[in-house]
């Protein structure tokens, strides 16, 4: 014998109010949560791999804070210079910076990279004798674009993003 199904597509025999049904949701909605769950969790675990400094990996930010850290016409032409970043109330360990190079007049003719070592966050010195970067932590040395040249760093320096407002050099904070 022939059975139909009834016109509302429900399946024979199945009430959506009945435990089985009930059941079968509860189990894909907690699949559901798992998945983004493990999916929070494996974001966490590369953002603790590679720091936040790989802007792909960034939260969103809604509001980029720049901060100014120095007036364009105090840097030298060609050479790399240091600017902190926070106030004087900082400790000294605490405080971000980042080495500025300003390679002439234009707005785009500025590096700023920061002063954090891509291994573990120290803060890496210019050697201009050696034309290197260098990092007391570790040891790990960089050429003079930024590039990751011995020792443990596995990447560039950070490149900073820039703004020049009213004849003053500022650097989005978050990138540093
Ligand atoms: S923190 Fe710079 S080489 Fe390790």
């Amino acid at each position: 014998m022939e059975t139909q199904a009834p016109a509302n597509g429900s399946v024979p025999g199945s009430n959506p109010q009945s435990p089985a049904t009930r059941r079968r949701f509860l189990i894909a909605a907690g699949k559901s949560v798992a998945a983004l769950v493990s999916v929070g969790a494996i974001v966490a675990a590369v953002r603790f791999v590679y720091p936040p400094s790989r802007r792909w990996l960034r939260w969103p930010r809604i509001v980029a804070p720049f901060q100014a850290v120095a007036a364009v016409e105090s840097l030298p032409l060609g050479e790399w210079k240091l600017c902190a970043l926070g106030s004087d109330n900082d400790e000294p360990m605490k405080k971000r910076a980042v080495w500025v190079r300003r390679e002439g007049d234009k707005p785009d003719a500025f590096r700023v990279l920061s002063a954090a070592c891509t291994h573990a966050g120290c803060p890496v010195a210019w050697r201009s004798d050696r034309k290197l970067f260098v990092c007391p932590c570790h040891g790990g040395t960089y050429d003079a674009q930024g590039n990751q040249k011995s020792g443990p760093p596995k990447r560039p320096l950070d490149a900073v993003d820039y703004q020049i407002k009213d004849g003053q050099l500022l650097v989005r904070s978050d990138d540093v």
